[in-house]
């Protein structure tokens, strides 16, 4: 844990991804995968290991993760829902899983087809195995700020699933705040909550722009001491199964704001853009980051 530097967790080939509705060409995953490590972002989720009934857009997972060049430091996640998931990610030799239970029943049910608890025992399977081969274990919360079904959560019961997941190995815990609705006090209030059971250097916040508040969250999160934050290149994403969710806030925007507050990244905010712009290009849109739309009209 380096106070003065933020790691940055580039979603978009897979939180980015997930909810296209037209086919992405497989090449076009993989070359964003590249450009990604090129651009030095320590950790790239890279796909889901999920049921193709579910994701039809991942489901080319084994062949993306076949397919891009992965650099020496550089991890590469993927989302397992269940053994079978985590079976196919093993076979690939992935390093590093992600396991995602939510904090409501509505929100669990819709995403994982079961309700918190019992997807907190299959995930219980699945973090055991992977840990017995030797894979890293990322765990998210989903809905911590808001659930598209029920509405408010409390933070004690986020506190309560980050615990767990904590306690059964996940190396670190990130906050999902899947619709976008939270605001920085409803944030500063659930990292008092959540740090009481898993330290603030084993977290991490996942903000979705919905409400165009993820940079204040974030920026609260950081001044809490926060240092590992999620974002998705030019703001792509949106969750299948949270209606009206828009994208993970931008990472051209995070980039901005943490080099604004004089921390470091590693990552070069210029070449960022670039990234971003092609992406956008691939997908036929606009870049949906403000400082990638200021940046390319200097140019
Ligand atoms: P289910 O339908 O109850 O599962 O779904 P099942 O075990 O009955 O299997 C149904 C079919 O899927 C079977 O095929 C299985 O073999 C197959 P069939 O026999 O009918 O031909 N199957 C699989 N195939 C490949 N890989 C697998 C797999 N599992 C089953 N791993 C299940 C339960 C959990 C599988 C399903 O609900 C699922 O895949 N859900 C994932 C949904 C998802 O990916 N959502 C988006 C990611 S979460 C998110 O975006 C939030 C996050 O960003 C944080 C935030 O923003 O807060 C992380
Ligand atoms: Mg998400």
């Amino acid at each position: 844990y380096d106070p003065s530097f933020v790691r940055l967790v580039d979603v978009s080939p897979r939180d980015g991804l997930q909810n296209e509705r037209t086919p992405i060409p497989t090449p076009t995953k993989i070359t964003l995968i590249n450009k990604l490590t090129a651009l030095n972002i320590p950790v790239i989720e890279s796909t889901s290991f999920v049921s193709p009934k579910w994701v039809p857009q991942l489901s080319d997972a084994a062949a993306v993760m076949q397919g891009i060049s992965k650099k020496e430091g550089t991890s590469y996640p993927v989302l397992t829902p269940n053994l079978k998931g985590l079976e196919r990610a093993l076979e690939l030799g992935v390093e590093e899983v992600a396991v995602f239970p939510a904090v409501t029943e509505g929100f669990s049910k819709r995403n994982l087809n079961a309700g918190v608890e019992e997807t907190l025992g299959r995930f219980g399977d699945v973090i055991a195995k992977a840990l017995e081969n030797g894979v890293r274990v990322r765990g998210y919360v989903s809905v911590v700020l808001g659930c598209p079904y029920e509405g408010d959560v409390s933070p004690s019961s986020v506190a309560r699933v980050a615990e767990r997941l904590f306690k059964m190995g996940c190396y670190e815990i990130s906050l999902g705040d899947t619709i976008g609705t939270g605001t920085p006090n409803k944030m500063r209030e659930l990292l008092k909550a959540v740090c009481q059971v898993v330290p603030v250097e084993n977290l991490a916040v996942h903000c979705h722009d919905t409400y165009g508040q993820a940079l204040g969250n974030i920026y609260e999160a950081i001044n809490f001491g926060v240092r590992v934050v999620d974002s998705s290149v030019a703001g792509l994403g949106g969750c299948p199964y949270a209606k009206g969710a828009t994208g993970n806030v931008a990472t051209e925007d995070v980039l901005y704001l943490v080099h604004g507050m004089g921390l470091r990244t590693g990552v070069d905010l210029n070449e960022a853009v670039k990234v971003g712009n092609w992406i956008s290009g691939e997908l036929g849109r606009k870049n949906a980051s403000r400082v990638a739309n200021a940046l390319t009209a200097k140019l």
